[in-house]
């Protein structure tokens, strides 16, 4: 497990704003991924606070300042988004988060059309076929591991297809990219990124010159103010989409999947009306973040109370937002039928998620594709659900049954696991 730095609380912070609490290990005990940090959200502390772990850093506690410090580059920098600033930080300057207007937009627009609606709508069957495969790869058995026999899949294997990368290298790139989000201890911030860059490097010098159309080549290639990428520009582009893709769907889908078996009505009214599961998409978003980032403070200020330093990390958890009561109440509770969803689950501003609609759609064709066939299941008797935190936050195992001959056989001609 990551073992993270302690540091005491430097003179400018006032003692009230102190809170022992370790965005890698934010579990309390019974309670699940999201209550957790929610009991901190509606604890008495103040609104702004400051941790001493991972090398000490502001955090806000309400949804409207987790948007505003997403959000607002003229006081809160792209330039560190992760801590701990020195390890995780520095490790993850990657394209285009690592910067801020105007230079963004640039390195945004290459990566953007490989990932807008049109796009997704050219693998959309793709993600079909393979959803409608994977299920009917385990229906008849009343059973399956969630997390290892669909959710490591599909999103992973979409995405692999997109970037046009082989499969066999799925499982390589799936651990880098978890020593990111959920580092297990087992290697060093700087060498995951070495490892990635090692991996990535003759990727850019094979597709460089061509004109391939899948993701990569189609960034590899693109210019940024009518002058072409550099290898290292290039590398931490890749870089920063391998990290996106491959992590955060999975991670979603386990939360999910988590809430439906364990909830007959929500399941039943979204098997009763298929047409709606696109709509409820964006309650369980809300209801579900699960990625912790933050942002470097650009100036000494006065922010919300408190003397924020230059260089300092302000973590805006955006787990914190859709859990917000005053933006959403009873906001533990799933409510299709909300009449306002707010949420920062896919980020604020100018860095909003450009895989958003991609994981929308995986994420909707799962549930009317499983609903369809496997209407009623649950988590397996007796097996205690555990969760990891961290940048990306995780269930860990989902083991699902159901009764076989509850179960529905859809599968289209051709279609196979
Ligand atoms: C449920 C799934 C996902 C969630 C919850 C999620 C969440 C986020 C969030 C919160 C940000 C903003 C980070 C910040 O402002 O510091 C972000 C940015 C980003 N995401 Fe996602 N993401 C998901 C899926 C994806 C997928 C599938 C991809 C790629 C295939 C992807 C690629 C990216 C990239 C490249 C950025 C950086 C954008 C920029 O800097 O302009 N994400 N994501």
């Amino acid at each position: 497990m990551h073992s993270t730095s302690t540091i005491p609380h430097p003179a400018h912070v006032p003692a009230a704003r102190v809170v022992d609490f370790d965005i890698y290990q934010p579990l309390q005990p019974n309670l699940d991924f999201h209550a957790s940090w929610k009991a901190l959200q509606d604890s008495t502390l103040p609104d702004v606070v400051w941790t001493p772990h991972n090398g000490g850093h502001w955090m806000v506690l309400r949804g409207r300042l987790v948007s505003q410090v997403l959000s607002d580059y003229s006081r809160f920098s792209n330039r560190t988004v992760l801590v701990p600033k020195e390890t995780a930080g520095e490790a993850y300057r990657l394209l285009p988060l690592s910067l801020d207007p105007p230079a963004h937009a640039p390195f945004r627009n290459l990566l953007s059309k490989g990932l807008s609606p049109q796009a997704v709508s050219k693998v959309e069957s793709a993600i079909r076929t393979l959803t409608i495969g994977l299920i009917e790869g385990f229906r008849l058995k009343g059973q399956c591991n969630f997390t290892h026999d669909f959710a490591e899949q599909l999103p992973i294997r979409i995405f692999m297809q997109i970037v046009a990368l082989p499969l066999a290298d799925m499982p390589r790139l799936k651990y880098l990219a978890d020593q990111f989000t959920r580092p297990d201890g087992s290697m060093e911030f700087k060498d995951v990124r070495k490892n990635f860059q090692a991996y990535i490097a003759p990727v850019i010098h094979e597709r460089r010159g061509t004109d391939g159309t899948d993701m990569l080549s189609r960034m590899i290639n693109g210019k940024v103010n009518d002058r072409p990428l550099t290898d290292e520009e290039a590398a931490n582009l890749c870089i920063q989409v391998l990290v996106g893709g491959l992590d955060t769907v999975v991670n979603f889908l386990g939360f999910v999947m988590l809430f439906l078996a364990r909830d007959p009505v929500a399941r039943r009214t979204l098997a009763a009306q298929p047409t709606q599961i696109g709509v409820a998409i964006n309650e369980l978003a809300r209801r579900f973040p699960l990625v912790t980032v933050g942002r470097e403070v650009i100036r000494d200020m006065d922010y919300e109370g408190v003397p924020l330093k230059q260089g300092e990390m302000i973590v805006a958890p955006t787990i914190l937002h859709g859990l917000d009561e005053t933006e959403n109440p009873a906001a533990l509770a799933v409510d299709f039928k909300r009449e306002t969803v707010q949420h920062s689950t896919f980020g604020n501003g100018s860095h909003t998620c450009p895989g958003a609609h991609l994981a929308r759609t995986e994420t909707r064709i799962l549930i009317e594709e499983w609903l369809a066939r496997i209407p009623e299941f649950a988590v397996a008797s007796g097996f205690e659900i555990t969760y990891t935190g961290g940048i990306v936050g995780s269930v860990n195992t989902l083991p699902l049954t159901w009764e076989v001959n509850s179960t529905r056989d859809l599968t289209p001609i051709g279609v196979t696991a």
